[in-house]
């Protein structure tokens, strides 16, 4: 994550009630829930704060996931062997404040949510998200996803991987 912010897991000390996305169930996601799917395991939260704050400027959701082969594109997946599904990582939300719009941050969450699954000990095949409207699909598609189904994406990451050592 490049300065002014840092990117850290949820926690107690973080302000969830002021962040405002424009999107009422993602503002509400992180105040009110983003926490309990931590505790019970079935999502993590990570969130960029502002220097020195404790406000969040945007917040990513990472969770276990899998896809069938035969929705991936075909180009990604013809040296798999011929298992029926590949595991993924599921980014189920994404949002940035709308007082942090435009300077870069969603592109930079998604590069620290591809950073952290490449540095996981434990294998996906690809970044998966399901966008909540044309334009969220399209703001993906900007950044590298490819559209499999009705406002699902995928960036593979062997992909997204040599995308970030080519920069
Ligand atoms: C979508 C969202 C995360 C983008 O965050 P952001 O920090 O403003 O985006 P960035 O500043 O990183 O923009 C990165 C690039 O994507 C482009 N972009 C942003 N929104 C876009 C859109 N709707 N369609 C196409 N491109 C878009 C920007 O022009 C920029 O391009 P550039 O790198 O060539 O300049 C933010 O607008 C948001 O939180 N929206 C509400 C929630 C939402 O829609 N979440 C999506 C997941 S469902």
């Amino acid at each position: 994550m490049t300065p002014p912010f840092r990117v850290e897991m949820l926690g107690a000390g973080h302000d969830r009630e002021s962040f405002d996305c424009g999107v009422e169930a993602l503002d509400r996601y992180i105040r009110d829930l983003a926490s309990q799917d931590m505790r019970r395991m079935v999502s993590k939260c990570h969130v960029a704060c502002p220097a020195g704050a404790t406000t969040i400027a945007g917040y990513y959701t990472l969770a276990a996931a899998e896809v069938a082969v035969s929705a991936l594109p075909e180009t990604t997946t013809r040296k798999l062997p011929r298992y029926p599904t590949v595991p993924v990582v599921r980014m189920g939300r994404l949002a940035v404040d709308r007082r942090h719009r435009g300077v870069g941050l969603g592109a930079a969450l998604i590069i620290n949510a591809v950073t952290q699954v490449l540095h996981a000990e434990i294998a996906a095949f690809a970044l998966v998200v399901d966008a909540k409207d044309d334009a969220a699909a399209a703001f993906y598609e900007s950044r590298g996803f490819v559209s499999i189904a009705d406002r699902v994406l995928v960036l593979p990451l062997a992909t997204a991987r040599k995308a970030l050592r080519d920069r």
